[in-house]
């Protein structure tokens, strides 16, 4: 069966509790998942991560949540170096592995980080922060939300990007399988929110993108139309 992008999540039930959210966000939860599969994701980096990075001057990037390495791989062949950091040993192995196969092991590191727990690695020689932090995908606990998005912040240097892409709420009632639980898929105005930019840009963050952009994704079921949030920031200082 051919496997495709993001609809073979495991599924949470909507009166999960915390502790079982959690749970799904464990390196035991996702080295099993990924070890029940030699390739779970499909190896092409992620759309929105192609168009958002087009028109930037590539430096150092940190994709947090790398799983297989397609979205860190695809960068450094863009010339990015890339510090590519998961809670999954396994993603992690598969990582390096497909950086050596596509000859871009000298661009891409990888690294042990869990979102629930510490910051993210320092970069290492420049301690101000990484030109960009990019995350697809992460959906954690609307307890966790705050502590996890702000870390990732804190990570991007100045005049570096933050660039979040998730799936929005409306694809819970799509049909398409999706993790959902109370509050683990969100829109642009949550993480605006969580950086203080509900009222637009600050001092701190200039909004680049903040949309809900529609995608087809091709499923088993066929194609079927799904939405992504896509924010982009910029920070100021
Ligand atoms: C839905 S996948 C997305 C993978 C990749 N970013 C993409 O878009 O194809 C989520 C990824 O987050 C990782 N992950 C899950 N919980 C995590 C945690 N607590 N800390 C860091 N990464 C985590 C998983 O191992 C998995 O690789």
């Amino acid at each position: 069966m051919k496997h495709h992008r993001h609809d073979r999540n495991h599924d949470h039930h909507d009166d999960a509790s915390l502790e079982e959210l959690r749970e799904a966000l464990t390196r035991e939860f996702w080295d099993e998942r990924y070890g029940g599969s030699d390739r779970v994701w499909s190896g092409n980096p992620n759309r929105r991560l192609v168009e958002q990075t087009a028109d930037l001057t590539p430096g150092h990037a940190l994709d947090v949540g790398c799983g297989e390495g397609a979205d860190a791989i695809w960068l450094a062949e863009q010339g990015w170096q890339v510090t590519a950091v998961d809670v999954s040993r396994v993603a992690l192995q598969r990582t390096v592995q497909h950086a050596i196969e596509r000859k871009v092991d000298n661009r891409v590191k990888v690294g042990e980080y869990d979102v629930l727990g510490t910051h993210p690695p320092h970069h290492r020689r420049r301690r101000e922060g990484y030109d960009l932090v990019s995350a697809h995908f992460m959906h954690v606990p609307r307890e966790d939300f705050d502590d996890v998005y702000r870390k990732l912040a804190a990570a991007v240097a100045t005049d570096g990007r933050l660039l979040v892409v998730a799936h929005h709420p409306h694809d819970v009632d799509s049909g398409v399988r999706r993790p959902h639980g109370p509050g683990l898929l969100f829109p642009p105005e949550q993480l605006l929110a969580t950086l203080g930019l509900e009222g637009g840009s600050s001092d701190d963050w200039a909004i680049e993108v903040a949309e809900v952009q529609d995608r087809e994704q091709q499923t088993d079921d066929g194609p079927m139309a799904v939405r992504d949030t896509v924010v982009r920031l910029r920070r100021r200082q």
